[in-house]
This record gives structure tokens, C-alpha cells and sequence, in this order.
């Protein structure tokens, strides 16, 4: 009898290590980024950010040594599937940290939700990730495109402004930081008059250009982000627009883009939720702590990526290192105040952060703080049932 006793409480125990395994063993990342293509830049200061956060706490989240698996999503919608399906079947990654393009992420969220996979975007700001898409185990650390859009439509409206002409790539981030804009500028009393769009990646902005030039508007509204945001801001100061139609963007425009935009951004007005010149004791360190380690100075993608790693971190410390609690893991990110460079912010029930939008201006290298756009903006979050 005792010897089945104890034949039995073995087999439990046998039974029960590869779960303690797992809670204290490696915990495996995958990266999903572009690290090709329009929006190189952008994937490697989010994997920088990453790591510098998980480097601070001594390259362990939750009690769990971080081990990070890379994927080039080339922001291509077309692999992204095949892409994330990669990392959680044939890696056997843990959670998944991933992207920065709309139509990739979407993608992304679908895998992640039909699979139970934790979820963590560190930049895409489709709104249907946390709108229509959003899940227990799908969290944000960056925006919604909605969010900016409409800050910059307040700012627009209030500067008195009455017919806008935008100009964007046609996908869901373009389409959407529209959408917002017009929104908030349409309230304000002002009118969009004429939506121009491109397809993503292209960078041919001529014929559009001298469409704007025809139309004469009182403003233009962007998006463009990355290389096609260098080109764009180029472009239009080429086609003698600067000075003449005054130019406002998502911040995106202008974040990480003005060493090779140079004198052609000086001045631009733009809405984001980060600037620089916060003066904040919190930027200033992470600032420092980057630029040292990266030779580089952060920007917003950087700064999301960092908060990302910070999210990981909540999550996984409530659920005591087991990413699969996603009971516990949620709670903790949906009571947290997260403690970002950008100001502290929290989680709104739709998973996306609650956040001040900044009004920021061009001068020299650096998008300066001219103001608070819009405090504590939450996104509505539309037709998010969980
Ligand atoms: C997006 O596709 O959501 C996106 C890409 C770059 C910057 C901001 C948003």
C-alpha cells in the first residue's frame, strides 16, 4: 500500500515538472519585425528598446530568463501567416512581440486569437486589434492609428483651418490616422475635401503633389512613416509646397526621419505620443540608458518597444511566470500604470493605451513638446466585445 502511495505521488511529480519547467525555464519571444524594406528603421529601434528594458532587469521578466527568437515579417501582409505560424509551431515560442505594418499585425491578431498565443504590438495601430479583433491575450504598447489622427484633426480645426486635402497610403494605418483626422476636424467645424491615397510602399508622390498645388487648400493632413516619410517631407518642400500649404502629420512623419529629412521638416507641426524635450525625470534616463548602449537616440518605436518588454514584465511577474494565466497576466496589465518615457499611461479594457497625444514641432533634429494635444486620450475601442 505505501509502496503505491509513493509509486503514485512520483508519477504525480513526473507528471507535474515540465509545467515547473516551465514556469522558471527560458522564456522563449518571438520578435515579428520588419528588418527589410520602408520600415527597417522602425523594427530594429523596437528590438532595441526590447532588449535594453529586458537588459535592465537583468535579462529576466517575471522571474523567467528571456530568450528571443527573430522573424523578418518584410511588412508584408502576404507572409504574415505563414510568418507567425513559424514562431509558435515550429520554435514553440511563448509569447509573441510583433509588428509594426497594419495589414501584417491584423494577420498576426487572427493567428494569435484562433491559437491562445499572448500577444504584445509594439507600434501597428489598426484600430481592429483593439476594436473588433480584440482578445484576452492581445495587448498593445504603442497607439491606435485612431489616436493621433484625431488629436492632430482637434489641433487643425482649433488653428482655424477650414478645408483639408490628405494625402496617405491607401491600408489600414493610412486610411485609419484619416479617418481620425477628419473626425475630430469635421467636429471642429472644418471640412476634408480631398483624400488622396498611394499603395504601400510606393513613394511616386509627383501627380499627387501637383494635385494638392491645384487645389489650393487651406491645410494638408499625412501619414507616412519611415523611408516613404523621408521622401514625402522631401517631395513637398521640392515641389515648393513648403511655406505655401501648411503641412500636419501623425507624428510618424517626422519620428525618426529628421537626420535625412534635414531643413525640408523644419518647422512641421505633428501629434504623437511622444516628443522630445519631455524634461521628465523617467525620459531623461531612459534616454541616456539608450543612447549609451545603442550609440543612437531613441524615438517613439524605440520607446514602444522598451514599453512592450515593460508589459511582458507586469503580465508575467502577476502570473508568476506563467504566461499561460492569462487571467492573471490580463488583470495585472488592465490595473497597471505603466511607468513609460512618454508619461505614464494605462490600459484601457480594449487592451490599447490611454495616453496623452503631444503637440510637437520641428526644430533642427529634434520634434520638440509644444503642448498637450489631447490628455489621457483613450480609443473608443469600437466594437471590442471580450
Ligand atoms: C502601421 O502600419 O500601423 C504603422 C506603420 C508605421 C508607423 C505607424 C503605424
Amino acid at each position: 500500500m505505501t509502496l503505491h502511495r509513493t509509486a503514485l505521488a512520483a508519477a504525480a511529480l513526473a507528471l507535474a515538472l515540465p509545467l515547473a519547467q516551465a514556469q522558471t525555464g527560458k522564456l522563449k519571444v518571438g520578435l515579428m519585425l520588419p528588418y527589410t524594406g520602408t520600415f527597417a528603421a522602425l523594427g530594429n529601434a523596437i528590438e532595441n528598446g526590447f532588449r535594453l528594458h529586458v537588459a535592465e532587469q537583468g535579462g529576466k521578466l517575471g522571474g523567467r530568463e528571456i530568450e528571443i527568437v527573430k522573424v523578418d515579417d518584410e511588412s508584408d501582409p502576404a507572409k504574415a501567416t505563414d510568418n507567425i505560424n513559424k514562431l509558435i509551431k515550429r520554435d514553440s515560442v511563448d509569447v509573441v512581440v510583433g509588428t509594426v505594418h497594419s495589414g501584417v499585425a491584423m494577420a498576426m491578431a487572427k493567428v494569435a486569437k484562433d491559437t491562445g498565443t499572448m500577444l504584445i504590438v509594439p507600434n501597428a495601430g489598426a484600430d481592429a486589434i483593439t476594436g473588433p479583433m480584440c482578445a484576452p491575450n492581445i495587448f498593445r504598447s504603442s497607439f491606435s492609428n485612431w489616436q493621433p489622427g484625431y488629436a492632430a484633426g482637434e489641433v487643425v480645426a482649433k488653428k482655424g483651418h477650414k478645408n483639408v486635402v490628405t494625402i496617405t497610403w491607401k491600408y489600414a494605418a493610412g486610411d485609419e490616422s484619416v479617418k481620425g483626422f477628419k473626425e475630430a476636424f469635421e467636429k471642429g467645424g472644418g471640412k476634408v475635401t480631398k483624400e488622396l491615397s498611394l499603395p504601400f510602399p510606393n513613394v511616386e508622390f509627383q501627380a499627387l503633389l501637383t494635385e494638392i498645388a491645384a487645389a489650393k487648400p487651406d491645410a494638408v493632413y499625412t501619414f507616412f512613416a519611415g523611408g516613404g516619410a523621408v521622401k514625402f517631407v522631401k517631395d513637398y518642400a521640392a515641389a515648393g509646397l513648403k511655406g505655401k500649404i501648411p503641412l500636419y502629420g501623425a507624428g510618424f512623419l517626422t519620428d525618426g526621419t529628421l537626420e535625412a529629412q534635414g531643413a525640408d521638416a523644419d518647422g512641421l507641426l505633428t501629434t504623437l505620443h511622444y516628443a522630445d524635450g519631455l524634461d521628465t525625470p523617467r525620459d531623461k534616463t531612459f534616454r541616456l540608458a539608450y543612447a549609451k548602449t545603442y550609440k543612437l537616440q531613441p524615438d517613439v518605436y524605440a520607446m514602444q518597444g522598451y514599453d512592450a518588454a515593460q508589459m511582458l514584465g507586469i503580465g508575467l511577474a502577476a502570473a508568476k511566470g506563467d504566461i499561460t494565466k492569462k487571467a492573471e497576466f490580463g488583470a495585472a496589465l488592465r490595473k497597471a500604470k505603466i511607468d513609460s518615457p512618454r508619461g505614464a499611461f494605462t490600459i484601457s479594457a480594449s487592451h490599447n493605451p490611454v495616453q496623452d497625444l503631444y503637440l510637437r514641432q520641428v526644430v533642427g533634429k529634434e520634434n520638440k513638446v509644444i503642448g498637450i494635444a489631447s490628455k489621457a486620450l483613450p480609443d473608443p475601442g469600437r466594437g471590442c466585445r471580450m
